[in-house]
């Protein structure tokens, strides 16, 4: 019973030997959901791009390629994740096109409408208090932006015994446009798409869209192509959505610059 609480609290924040391992095991089970959630934003490489919770480095290291005039910058509050981010992205990080910060999702070292594509995948069962990290994701997207969420279903993460209600904050497709709607987002601003990540595996991608500067590109198309053509899994998933046949297409509000919290 101790293990899975443990293997919870690192999935939280990594640290030390335990986190290292743990954050190698993320980066190949976390590989096709940090994938699909990242098809959803539509990359038009030379932007500039959020990652919330990068962990050991792998959606880094897949967005340099896919996008290469790109910045991204990525936030963790783990040390030990941190490390592994750099060592998978040294490159990238020497040229410029990478910035990691440590530091805390509810205070983003970020301006303002900087960012035009934020990923997250993976993290918002962590999100205590997601007002003020909705808020936050809110205050540095641009008009025009896109933020992507993938989490794994509340049916699945409720057979895995380390997704404790002590670190685990559960999502079913209700749940989700509800958390981002509290948020600040318009519920018909939000796509969440349903997927099956591996056999057995239900995952969700929450896709928000800023009409504010032209409706951005559907994503579920995007994350249909991306599981035709992605790794070979023994079935491959088809995608339905969950807000029936049709997926909602969302709007984030425009903002103004005394939109702009402090959070000093
Ligand atoms: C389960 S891992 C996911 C990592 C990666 N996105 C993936 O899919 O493999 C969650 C990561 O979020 C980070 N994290 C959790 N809550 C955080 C917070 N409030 N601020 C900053 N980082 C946080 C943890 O340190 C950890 O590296």
């Amino acid at each position: 019973m101790m293990i899975w609480s443990a293997i919870g609290c690192q999935l939280r924040h990594p640290t030390g030997a335990f986190g290292w391992t743990v954050g190698h095991f993320m980066r190949f089970l976390n590989a096709r959901s940090n994938a699909l959630a990242i098809a959803a934003l539509a990359l038009q490489g030379d932007e500039d791009i959020l990652e919330l919770g990068c962990g050991p480095g792998h959606a880094i290291r897949l967005m340099a390629a896919q996008a290469p005039r790109s910045v991204i910058h990525a936030i963790d509050q783990s040390a030990t994740m941190l490390a592994q981010s750099r060592s998978r992205n040294w490159e990238a990080i020497q040229s410029g096109c990478v910035h990691l910060y440590q530091g805390r999702f509810e205070e983003l070292p970020l301006r303002s409408h900087s960012i035009d594509k934020i990923l997250a995948v993976n993290v918002a069962y962590f999100w205590r208090d997601s007002q003020r990290v909705l808020r936050e994701a809110r205050r540095v997207l641009r008009p025009g932006g896109t933020f992507s969420v993938y989490v794994t279903d509340a049916s699945t993460m409720r057979r895995w015994k380390f997704a404790d209600a002590k670190t685990h904050r559960l999502f079913d497709p209700d749940g989700l446009v509800g958390m981002l709607q509290h948020g600040g987002f318009d519920h018909d601003q939000v796509t969440v798409t349903n997927i099956e990540v591996l056999p057995g595996i239900a995952g969700l991608i929450a896709t928000v869209g800023n009409r504010c500067g032209g409706i951005p590109p559907l994503a579920p198309s995007n994350v249909t192509a991306a599981l035709d053509s992605g790794p070979k899994w023994p079935r491959l998933p088809r995608l339905r959505s969950s807000c029936g046949s049709l997926p909602t297409q969302v709007r984030i509000p425009c903002f103004d610059a005394s939109d702009a919290i402090s959070l000093a």
